[in-house]
């Protein structure tokens, strides 16, 4: 049977009504209200390549994904967090990479690509030290850039063509809701995840007709090392459990942006739309 779609442009007997034409409008409207990406809630049997998981949301995502059937490949560098999570989540492995050495990034990928195709990739490494202008390090801000975006870039050129040959797979950016806009403290991490969310758009844009799922994830405050030394209260914050199953629920609902708890990233989406200069006014009031 042909569909509308594939029978649009064959000639049609003479006085011959065209269905297809009404259609289409359905159709485009059912694209356009429904899911991003492919909902991803059956895992079991998918396999998940999360870099980044020896410790925080990316450690605890892996634990959800494996309860709920995954094959979870953990990547960091701490070699005996990730033999300790392998130990105890029987059918998962690990594979110890720096994202700032792109070779090991790609040979990683290659070995796991041999093995069998990729359903999920997660880019979760990060690097956050809080910094102002007045104090600037250059060396750590191009750390920053190393573990947030560069990294990033490297895991995406070694998985990309194969996703892309395969024309499915998902590959899903820890960002932050820090990248919305210019945030006091954020020097060396805020840009970072600025480019990280530009990136994932432009990469939906580009994939979404590829078959191949993308998804940005913006957390508020989670507890984990990396927010540890943090001298300020965080107003709304999650355990790592907290954030992964909230990951997991926007990868069920095909979403794009996956932000949590919604009653703190929904506040810094309105401080986004406001004006530049009632913007910075409250941001000083706010984080001075
Ligand atoms: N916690 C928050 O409040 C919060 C908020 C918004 C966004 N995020 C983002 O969430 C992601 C996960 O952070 P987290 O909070 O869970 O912190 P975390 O527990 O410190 O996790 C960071 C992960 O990145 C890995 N990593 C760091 N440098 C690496 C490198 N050079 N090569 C390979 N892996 C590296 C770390 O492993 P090794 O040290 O073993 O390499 C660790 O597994 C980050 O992208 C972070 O920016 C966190």
């Amino acid at each position: 049977m042909i569909s509308a779609k594939e029978s649009t442009g064959l000639p049609l007997p003479h006085g011959a009504s065209e269905p297809q034409v009404q259609a289409q409008p359905k159709v485009r409207a059912r694209r356009w209200l429904g899911p991003f990406n492919p909902p991803m809630s059956d895992w079991r049997g998918k396999t998940v390549w999360i870099v980044g998981a020896s410790t925080g949301i990316g450690r605890a995502t892996a634990e959800r994904l494996h309860g709920l059937g995954a094959q979870v490949v953990v990547s960091a560098r701490k070699a005996q967090a990730l033999a300790d999570f392998v130990q105890s989540h029987a059918g998962s492995a690990a594979l110890v990479l720096d994202v700032t050495d792109p070779d090991a990034v790609r040979a990683a990928a290659q070995q796991l690509l041999k093995a069998g195709p990729l359903d999920c990739v997660v880019y979760c490494a990060g690097h956050y030290q809080p910094m102002r202008a007045d104090r600037m390090n250059l060396a750590d801000m191009l750390r920053h850039n190393a573990v947030n975006y560069q990294g990033a870039l490297f895991l995406l050129d070694a998985v990309l063509p194969a996703l892309l040959a395969r024309g499915a797979g998902h590959i899903s950016l820890v960002g932050s809701v820090a990248g919305y806009r210019g945030l006091p403290q954020s020097l060396a991490y805020g840009p970072t995840k600025a480019a990280l969310i530009n990136l994932a758009e432009t990469l939906y844009l580009d994939l979404r007709d590829r078959g191949i799922g993308i998804s940005l994830i913006n957390p508020g405050f989670v507890q984990t090392p990396l927010t540890a030394a943090n001298a300020f209260e965080m107003p709304a914050l999650l355990t790592p459990d907290q954030a992964a199953a909230a990951m997991l629920r926007g990868w069920s609902q095909g979403a794009f942006e996956i932000h949590f708890p919604k009653r703190f990233t929904l506040w810094l989406k309105v401080l986004r739309l406001l004006p530049t200069r009632l913007y910075f006014y409250l941001a000083r009031q706010i984080a001075p």
